[in-house]
């Protein structure tokens, strides 16, 4: 019998395994070599969601190849397009968010994917490139259905000339989206698209693990991610944003009323959204890359198409971040800033967290065939803390 280790709640600073994916560390955050500021600079999601499944960067023709196989796989097969329509008065009542439809979604292509049951190599990656081709086709018609429109391009699910980003914003809105906005989203996804033992990552590999199958460890974390301590928190930390805004009124922005709504959080102990991280303590990497980004677009435009004044949030965002650092010495992750920049677009609140599982699938995909590659099941213990041994019988 193996040796008990010491307990660590949260498996806090545990090693659960190995990885030739991705390292985080303090200072840097990196996809199978590549630092994360490098590649949001000069890559596109495509080449970085390429680098994680596949393995290396990709030459052009591969680069080719694979957009290629990408936009023939974006339509969404019948089943799932019926079931994304009956689900609009689960979504109008909320009985079910975009998350839970998103989910269940990608459940029924596993069980329409001939490959579904095939844990091979090959059989995983041609099964990630068609998850990671269809998840923006179902965020797209999803929010169609929300709205009350036709869907978009069903037939092809959407425009070929489209990158990845831009034709998620085309799917979901029906216009095409400026560069500027399809690159930011891009880069966002890049910031989103990996990150080593995150809690949605760590569930598809204890599923993978088992020697279950790709569509079924997605799912699991899918669901994992939707809490908002984990990719949950884009959007609460937009919803947050918005109390404070409620309550303190535009020209409550720059003054001691945001200190004293903070003031008041710290009072009940609350859980600051989009604020900490279980490894980075002196700052998560990739926040300041995506804040810029989306900063410069507010102050370019202070309209966005939602008809809010973008550069305000900004500034509201600016001062909570400096009372949480002044005060609690506790940085924003990269969900504080995305949730700032997607509202900056006019995206709609609740599809800031299924946009994320659209880059998140890539770093899924790679740790699902990683862990079937080189398979131990994973299954730790616990430390007993019920009641002593008793009789059920009594004496
Ligand atoms: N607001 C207020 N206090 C906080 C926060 C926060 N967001 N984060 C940490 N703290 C405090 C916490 O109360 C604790 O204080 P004390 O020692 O006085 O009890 C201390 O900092 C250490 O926090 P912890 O809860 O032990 O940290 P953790 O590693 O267990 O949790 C976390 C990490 C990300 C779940 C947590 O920081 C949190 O709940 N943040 C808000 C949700 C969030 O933004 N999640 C996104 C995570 S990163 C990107 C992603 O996965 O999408």
């Amino acid at each position: 019998m193996a040796e008990s280790a010491a307990f660590a709640k949260g498996l806090e600073g545990v090693i659960a395994g190995e990885t030739a994916i991705c390292a985080v560390n303090q200072t840097q955050l990196i996809y199978r070599g590549y630092e994360i500021a490098d590649l949001a600079e000069h890559a596109t999601f495509e080449e970085v969601a390429f680098l994680l499944l596949v393995g290396h960067k990709p030459s052009a023709e591969e680069l080719r190849f694979f957009k290629d196989e990408l936009i023939a796989n974006r339509a969404l097969p019948g089943p799932v397009i019926d079931f994304l329509l009956t689900a609009r008065p689960m979504l109008l009542d909320k009985s079910a968010v975009p998350m839970d439809v998103l989910r269940t979604a990608v459940s029924i292509l596993g069980n329409l994917d001939k490959d579904s049951q095939d844990n091979s190599p090959e059989a995983n990656l041609r099964k990630a490139k068609r998850i990671l081709a269809k998840v923006p086709t179902i965020i797209g018609h999803m929010q169609n259905v929300i709205d009350g429109r036709d869907l978009v391009a069903h037939e092809t699910g959407g425009d070929a000339k489209l990158s990845h980003a831009a034709n998620l914003l085309y799917l979901m809105s029906g216009s095409r989206p400026s560069d500027q906005f399809a690159r930011v989203v891009d880069v966002s996804l890049i910031l989103y698209a990996e990150h080593d033992f995150n809690a949605s990552t760590f569930t598809s590999r204890v599923i993978a693990g088992t020697l279950s199958d790709m569509h079924g460890a997605m799912t699991g974390a899918i669901a994992a991610l939707k809490g908002p301590l984990h990719g949950g928190a884009n959007e609460m930390a937009m919803e947050m944003l918005k109390d404070i805004m409620a309550d303190v009124g535009e020209a409550g922005i720059g003054t001691p009323k945001v200190d004293a709504w903070m003031e008041r959080a710290f009072a009940e102990k609350r859980k600051l959204m989009g604020f900490g991280h279980r490894v980075y303590k002196n700052g998560d990497h990739r926040a300041p890359i995506l804040h810029a980004l989306g900063r410069s677009l507010a102050a370019k435009d202070t309209t966005n198409p939602g008809g809010h004044a973008a550069l305000k949030w900004f500034q509201l965002g600016e001062q909570v971040q400096k009372i949480m650092l002044d005060k609690k010495n506790i940085h924003p992750n990269v969900d504080f800033p995305c949730g700032l920049t997607y509202f900056t677009m006019g995206i709609p609140v609740p599809q800031y967290t299924p946009i994320f599982v659209a880059s998140r699938v890539t770093g899924w995909a790679a740790h699902i065939a990683e862990q079937h590659a080189n398979n131990r099941l994973i299954r730790p213990l616990t430390a007993y803390t019920g009641p002593a041994l008793r009789t059920w019988k009594e004496a």
